[in-house]
């Protein structure tokens, strides 16, 4: 069974997407770009990769080629919180190996941060942990964003305060819903 199939973006909405752009410049990257806006785990499943080539009548293996080219496509689910863990060499020497793979743990389950994968994220689809190569801040390494936010001088301990503050907020927002 195709397990990510609840997360395909509607036909319909597919439709509209398509009619949006059809026609303007850049519309194989656009239409990409607003689709995986429309899916709730900001992804481009299989399923969309092949309907969104047969609805803009272009080969897949183009929509694959921009789809695996640009970075901020994501061709995996992705969490409701981002967390970036900096490799920079700053980093690297201050301990980022380290706090990256405290992530797993503080999260919940043990994962030693594989280097060959990009980024992975959590199985409640919460999390979304990926690198970066340097955050231009080298004089705070180790540096980690979470939900875009920087933080400086990051170790375990401080990395537990802000995931736990993020999880408490999130806990709250899907209780006031
Ligand atoms: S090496 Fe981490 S911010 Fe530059």
């Amino acid at each position: 069974m195709d397990t990510l199939t609840p997360y395909v973006v509607e036909e319909k909405v597919l439709d509209e997407i398509v009619r949006k752009y059809k026609g303007s410049p850049g519309v194989l990257l656009s239409t990409l770009e607003a689709v995986q806006e429309a899916n709730p785990l900001k992804f481009l499943p299989q399923k969309t990769l092949l309907q969104v080539a047969k609805k803009l009548n272009v080969p897949a293996t183009q929509v694959y080629s921009v789809a695996t080219f640009y970075s901020f496509f994501n061709l995996k689910p992705q969490g409701r919180h981002t967390i970036v863990v900096c490799r920079g060499t700053a980093c690297h020497t201050k301990g980022s190996r380290e706090l990256l793979n405290s992530v797993g743990q503080i999260l919940g389950f043990r994962y030693e941060f594989d280097e060959t994968e990009p980024s992975y994220t959590t199985p409640d689809n919460e999390f979304t942990i990926r690198t970066v190569a340097c955050f231009g801040q080298c004089a705070q390494a180790p540096v980690v964003a979470v939900d875009g936010v920087i933080h400086s001088y990051v170790n375990a301990p401080k990395l537990l305060k802000i995931l736990k503050k993020v999880k408490s907020s999130s806990y709250a927002k899907d209780q006031s819903k």
